[in-house]
């Protein structure tokens, strides 16, 4: 599989992480395993965090490495700090101030779960929350996230392929497209009751994906980063990583995914069409309407504003894998 055999491009994990995390880290790897979930039954997201990086071998994690290419550019490629990457959130049912997620989701219960997987599909499922992370293998990947507002990291998600979980599903020749959405839970997320709070989104948050993107094997779902299960504010218990797109596709806390034949409706396109479109793949030559996406920047170990600004890349650094999924489309006009 294209993500198993990391090219002589490709960077290697002791390159982006700094050498002493690395070396600790290769020695808890060869003893990685995961206790299943229910021996640490918990509610809520935060008081429910697995560490699967210390906890008894049972699952094994395949070997790591980095999935983005080579970035001559970026005169700092370490990993974002976990501090920043649970703390500098978008998740707007949980507010739409950059801090106010990891404020106002601690209570977020995601035990029990389901996520239903179902539509134009012959055996559809419903998952509870431990088969979330005993279904499938888990691997570590690390990835660059960039957003549609022009900041990135680099942030090693743990998760397994979507195209192995709707593969399971056995979807039939009218599944054309995959439908993601979020939970609605007012009671719960305060920014889906009060419309201010939320941002002006149509809730639930609602995304979209062609059926080969979905299937494509760098399309993650993922159940946990810096070895530990999500934290709330990042989407628990289950999210979707999407790298070679802007952040908004990689949607949060899903309930459901529903195979279908058109195109489906998506949050941001919804709300400014002109801005934010279906495809939204990572583009610096194609600006956002009010603002450039030529440059962004990348969030690192310095202080949370500190600048450190590196040219975008397209496909956020993933084309040899996805450009092809493109091939003879006009991608300013499908954005
Ligand atoms: N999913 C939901 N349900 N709600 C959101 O507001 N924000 C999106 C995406 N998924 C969002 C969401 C945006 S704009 C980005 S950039 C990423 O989540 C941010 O993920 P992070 O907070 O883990 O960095």
């Amino acid at each position: 599989m294209l993500i198993k055999t990391p090219k002589s491009s490709d960077l290697k994990e002791s390159e982006v992480t700094p050498e002493n995390v690395y070396l600790n880290r290769r020695d808890l790897l060869k003893s990685l395993g995961f206790l299943g979930a229910g021996a640490l039954l918990a509610n809520s997201a935060s008081a429910n965090a697995i560490d699967w990086f210390s906890q008894e071998e049972k699952v094994k994690f395949k070997t790591t490495s980095l999935k983005y290419q080579a970035d001559a550019n970026s005169n700092n490629l370490s990993l974002t700090p976990e501090s920043k990457v649970t703390t500098h959130n978008n998740f707007y049912e949980f507010g739409a101030q950059k801090q106010q997620p990891a404020e106002l989701s601690q209570s977020f219960k995601v035990n029990p779960w389901q996520l239903t997987i179902s539509g134009e599909c012959d055996k559809p499922i419903t998952l509870d929350y431990d088969d979330l992370t005993t279904m499938f293998a888990l691997e570590e990947r690390i990835y660059r996230l960039r957003c549609v507002e022009a900041w990135s990291m680099n942030i090693p998600w743990i998760g397994f392929s979507l195209a192995d979980l709707l593969k399971k599903v056995s979807p039939n020749s009218s599944a054309k497209y995959v439908f993601f959405e979020t939970l609605h839970d007012p009671v719960q997320m305060p920014g889906q009751a009060n419309r201010r709070l939320g941002g002006g989104i149509a809730y639930p948050y609602v995304e979209g994906l062609r059926i080969d993107e979905a299937m494509n094997p760098l399309t993650l779902m993922s159940v946990g980063l810096y070895g530990k299960t999500l934290p709330p504010q990042n989407g628990a218990p289950i999210r979707l990583v999407v790298p070679w797109k802007y952040g908004f596709k990689s949607i949060k806390s899903i309930v459901s995914i529903k195979l279908v034949s058109e195109q489906p409706q998506t949050t941001w396109h919804k709300l400014a069409a002109n801005e934010y479109g279906f495809y939204a793949n990572v583009n610096p030559e194609h600006d956002h309407p009010r603002w450039s996406q030529a440059s962004e920047r990348h969030i690192t170990s310095g202080g949370l504003f500190s600048r450190n600004r590196i040219n975008t890349l397209p496909f956020n650094g993933y084309g040899e894998q996805v450009a092809h999924l493109y091939k003879g489309m006009d991608l300013r006009k499908y954005y």
